[in-house]
């Protein structure tokens, strides 16, 4: 039988690092919406059932016009979640509304709009045998720890990556790891942490540099330097 996959985008973030004057994932980058972007690649997968986006219930209006009307998105895919106060509860609102039955599930950024077609496949192939999948780069620079502007450690720099999305997982893996952490008060960054916390293994597939999270300004540049030059 036939896997049952649903992707979850998330794009309920208030961007206050970007403070522009509309929220970074509507923004146009080469002329066109972050999330339209974003949402494109998944459609052009090709293996999703549902693909669930998380939305601040007062932007719905502006995010149905947008992929709808303006870029005539088929409506029929998607399921628009109200977001929670911060990502992990936006993720997990968004947990809860995937069809029955739902075999895996891929997690990702709405402002990552540089994810390529193929890392999207690939880690959810890479899912079926690993459970608990995400995408990463070994880190380029040297990390330190620091308070108060003062050096306290410096890092082993070859056991550090810095950590993407998307991430996937088996549904009822990162569905539990959610639950757990709601019920204990835990409050992360990423999904994959969640089922760290299990005490399950995480395995991580290099992906490409481009995939970058746009945060802030800079960023918007960057993503528009790479798009100019694909
Ligand atoms: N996100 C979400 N729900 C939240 C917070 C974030 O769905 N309550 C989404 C964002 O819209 C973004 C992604 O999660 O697509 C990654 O979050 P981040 O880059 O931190 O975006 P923001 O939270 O919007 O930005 P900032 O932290 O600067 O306010
Ligand atoms: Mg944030």
């Amino acid at each position: 039988m036939k896997n049952k996959i649903s992707a979850i985008i998330t794009a309920a973030g208030k961007g206050e690092r970007m403070n522009p004057p509309i929220k970074k994932q509507f923004m146009p980058l080469a002329g066109k919406p972050i999330i339209v972007h974003t949402v494109e690649k998944f459609l052009k997968a090709e293996i999703f059932d549902k693909v669930i986006i998380t939305i601040s219930s007062e932007d719905r209006k502006l995010a149905e016009k947008i992929l709808f009307s303006e870029y005539n998105l088929p409506k029929k895919k998607f399921i628009i979640v109200d977001g929670g106060v911060t990502r992990q509860q936006s993720v997990f609102n968004a947990l809860k509304m995937c069809p029955e039955a739902t075999d895996y599930v891929v997690i990702h950024d709405g402002v990552r709009p540089l994810v390529k077609v193929k890392e999207i496949q690939e880690i959810v192939k890479l899912t079926e045998e690993k459970r608990a999948v995400t995408l990463g780069i070994p880190a380029k620079n040297t990390i330190k720890r620091i308070k108060q502007n003062r050096v306290i450690s410096t890092l082993d720099r070859k056991q550090l990556w810095e950590i993407f999305t998307p991430q996937a997982f088996y549904y009822d893996l990162i569905y539990k790891a959610h639950k757990n952490a709601e019920s204990k008060k835990l409050k992360v960054n990423d999904d994959a942490e969640l089922v760290e916390i299990l005490g399950e293994d995480v395995f991580v597939l290099q992906g490409s540099p481009q995939n970058i999270k746009i945060t802030d300004k800079f960023d918007l540049k960057i993503a528009e330097a790479i798009l100019r030059n694909n």
